[in-house]
């Protein structure tokens, strides 16, 4: 082992990626590949964004910017956030970071201490398992379940409050299952929040992303909820901008002015070319966007049935572009469900077990690939099925 290896700092956990691994080199050796694991829109970015990428390039826009971002585009996500969701950030509660992910990572520094517990909705975005270990805190799962299509029930979370509880995690809709936390249990959340005075972190990446009749609620829109929640957000799904790392976060005032250095000490700024990009992702013509969102729609619309007809369940999912699907009725735990899926058809998908889900039966598919790729896909699915079922 080399000298900096052994003195690795204790905060570091090393994750192992052996699995991901074995699955990218099958995948690589691939000409039939079909993906639908990874959370990435198979849409191209707008090309009205694109324009405004290279006019900001042409114009000379290739220098550091503020460190909470440039003053349209706060403006921009401001006007924005207010106008969908009701939410009232002003301009300096607005900080502009490097995707959602960077907005989790300076959240956590700014709200997690060593000693700290953060419940966080499970199955999960294990990204905020690291942010909370690399501050010295204990991530806590709080489970959901497929019979109640993976909504949050409120008594699941107070049962994991301890004294030592700092802040719960909630992520609607969320990333495996797409299940939206419906608007009674945001207040029953609100409502548990302010009795047992717990910070919330809402990450709403997917906020737009909704299939009716599900809604969607802003949880620091509640009374009482503003002064308590960090919302985060970001354009890599709405916008399908993944690649230009743009996401931010709304707080109050005056924490906003206290992570500054922190967020300066990330990475400075995001890339001034894509927040040039971003003002014209939020001010320009929404109808691209909403075309993108009515074909995950359609998609999700045929694919449920679909999986179905082949035997699964899964939770209905109520938003995002995944389906967390139970893969038990075949008799293969789903790492080697998917293994063998990935060998024997060339389908791609990933199980749950790589979103924290102690459970062996789950696989997430995301929708992103066009219909008939996924209409061929699940051909392949049903086959291997059908084959292991037989086997
Ligand atoms: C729930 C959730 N939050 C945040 C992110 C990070 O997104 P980005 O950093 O691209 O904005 C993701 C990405 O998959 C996600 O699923």
């Amino acid at each position: 082992m080399s000298l900096l290896a052994e003195r690795l700092a204790p905060r570091i956990v090393e994750e192992d990626g052996a699995f991901r691994t074995r699955m990218l080199g099958i995948a690589a050796g691939r000409t039939d590949l079909i993906a639908l694991g990874r959370g990435d829109p198979d849409f191209h970015t707008p090309a009205h964004i694109v324009q405004a990428a290279k006019d900001a390039l042409d114009d000379n826009k290739h220098h550091y910017t503020g460190p909470t971002g440039i003053q349209p585009l706060r403006e921009a996500i401001a006007a924005n956030l207010a106008q969908r969701y009701g939410l009232d950030y002003g301009v300096d509660e607005i900080i502009v970071t490097a995707g959602a992910q960077e907005g989790i990572m300076l959240t956590m520094l700014g709200l997690c201490s060593p000693g700290d517990e953060v419940l966080i909705t499970s199955p999960r975005f294990t990204t905020y398992d690291t942010a909370v270990r690399l501050c010295g805190g204990t991530p806590i799962p709080v489970p959901t379940f497929e019979d109640d299509d993976f909504a949050l029930d409120v008594a699941e979370i107070e049962k994991r409050v301890t004294p030592r509880t700092r802040a719960f995690v909630l992520v609607s809709p969320n990333n495996p299952t797409g299940a939206v936390t419906p608007p009674e249990a945001i207040r029953a959340i609100a409502d548990l929040a302010r009795r047992r005075d717990l910070l919330v972190v809402a990450d709403e990446i997917y906020g737009r992303m909704i299939y009716e009749p599900n809604e969607h609620l802003s949880i620091a829109t509640l009374p009482g909820m503003r002064e308590r929640t960090v919302t985060l957000n970001g354009l890599s799904k709405t916008y399908s901008m993944t690649g230009w790392r743009v996401g931010y976060l709304g707080a109050p005032a005056d924490f906003v002015a206290k992570m500054v250095e922190a967020r300066h000490t990330l990475s400075i700024n995001s890339s001034s070319i894509s927040q040039y990009a971003a003002v014209a992702a939020l001010t320009g013509p929404q109808e691209p966007i909403d075309a993108m969102i009515a074909e995950y729609a359609a998609r999700r619309a045929w694919l449920m049935p679909a999986l179905t007809e082949a035997g699964f369940t899964y939770g209905h999912p109520g938003g995002a572009f995944y389906i967390y699907t139970n893969v038990s009725s075949t008799g293969l735990p789903a790492p080697d469900f998917c293994e063998r899926l990935l060998e024997e058809t060339g389908v791609m998908l990933f199980p749950g077990t790589m979103f924290g889900d102690e459970s062996t039966d789950y696989i997430r598919i995301s929708y992103l690939q066009p219909l008939p790729l996924i209409e061929e896909a699940m051909g392949r699915i049903a086959d291997f099925v059908q084959r292991a079922g037989s086997a």
